[in-house]
């Protein structure tokens, strides 16, 4: 209940453009109606058409922080709006495409109601589509976004298929904005009339990989300011990955780094770690921005030892995939594409971010 009132106080325009697409824990509907698991008990409050049916989640890999509060948020919402908790199954991919599609095959077989796939592999996804429609459930594809092409058939077939997602064009820029806002004078501490930095890349599986390097560099220079990009690398979204990544440039670099930019926050962690033992600080002479809003960011970010980063709301991403799901198995159809808005974070509105998330 604390969070709640908590969210219901927190008056800026930014929490009001989250509310609105669903940006709240499970305890708010997003009707905005009472918290069904709060106020009545969840399972009456929920639908009863639902207790029955069977929900297969397939999630890429379970040892990823981001995802591993997306999934948590789901099995809570999918309960809350009337699923029985039995009746929700959720697979750990492992990071590879053939645990993950004999997984599927598995949800098939048992005749699951409707599925909610995060795909290992984006690309493997016409094949996904292929047997899941084959077998006549309905699909419903989270974080990694397939390729328009495919989101093409979907329609072209009037197939039921939809993604659920964020645009990661979005939180590229507004990684870019952050430093942008910041001045050419506050980040430029070697001088030379360029905003030097390196680049830790996630999965470039996940089109938020490619989205979030290219437009966070397309940012800077959309606000004027000349680039110099010193090493960029791939981490995996890996918090380790990324600690070793940045350890290495920052022994190759130096000084010269002035930026580091990471494409979510479990690398930004890494680099955070590896920045500390090269004896730099952020926010003096150094800068580090990443994507999610892990807690432990949001705290850093409020601490100044992160300079931002960029909500990934997971609260309306697990809704939007269980309402989906919900209208699929009531027989109703989707828009192929339901998409949601990132939030940038900074020191101004960090303790906000972190009262919603916590
Ligand atoms: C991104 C998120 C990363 C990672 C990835 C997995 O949206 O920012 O932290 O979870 O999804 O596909």
């Amino acid at each position: 209940m604390k969070k709640r009132i908590l969210a219901l106080l927190l008056a800026s325009a930014m929490v009001l453009s989250l509310a609105a697409c669903g940006g709240s824990k499970t305890d708010d509907k997003t009707d905005g109606t009472p918290a069904a698991t709060e106020e009545a008990g969840s399972k009456e409050a929920g639908d009863t058409a639902l207790a029955d049916k069977k929900v297969g989640v397939c999630i890429y890999q379970f040892a990823d922080n981001f995802m591993t509060l997306f999934r948590t948020e789901l099995e809570n919402y999918l309960v809350a709006q009337g699923f029985s908790k039995e009746n929700i199954k959720i697979m750990d991919g492992a990071n590879d495409q053939a645990t993950q599609s004999g997984q599927i095959d598995a949800f098939i077989a048992e005749g699951v109601d409707v599925l909610i796939i995060n795909p290992v592999n984006s690309s493997s996804a016409a094949t996904i589509t292929d047997k899941v429609v084959a077998a006549g459930i309905p699909l419903v594809y989270i974080n990694r976004e397939p390729a328009a092409e495919e989101e093409q058939r979907w329609a072209d077939n009037n197939w039921n298929v939809c993604y659920v997602g964020c645009d990661a064009r979005q939180s590229g820029t507004y990684q870019g904005e952050i430093i942008a806002d910041m001045g050419l004078e506050k980040i430029d501490l070697n001088g030379n009339g360029k905003v030097d930095y390196i680049m830790i890349e996630g999965d470039p599986e996940n089109v938020d990989a490619q989205y979030r390097t290219e437009f966070s560099i397309k940012a800077l220079k959309d606000a004027g300011l000349e680039v110099n990009c010193l090493d960029d690398q791939v981490g995996m979204w890996d918090q380790v990955k990324g600690q070793e990544l940045v350890g290495n440039a920052l022994s190759q670099h130096g000084n010269e780094i002035e930026v580091v930019f990471c494409n979510n926050d479990a690398m930004a962690l890494g680099a955070l770690q590896a920045i500390q033992t090269a004896g730099r600080t952020v926010g003096k002479d150094i800068f580090l921005v990443g994507v999610d809003a892990l807690t432990e960011v949001v705290e850093d970010v409020i601490e100044g030892t992160v300079s931002g980063t960029v909500f990934n709301d997971h609260f309306s991403q697990a809704h939007g995939a269980a309402d989906a799901a919900i209208k699929y198995v009531k027989g109703e159809t989707n828009e192929h594409y339901i998409g949601c808005d990132y939030v940038k974070v900074t020191s101004e509105n960090a303790q906000e971010i972190l009262d919603m998330i916590k």
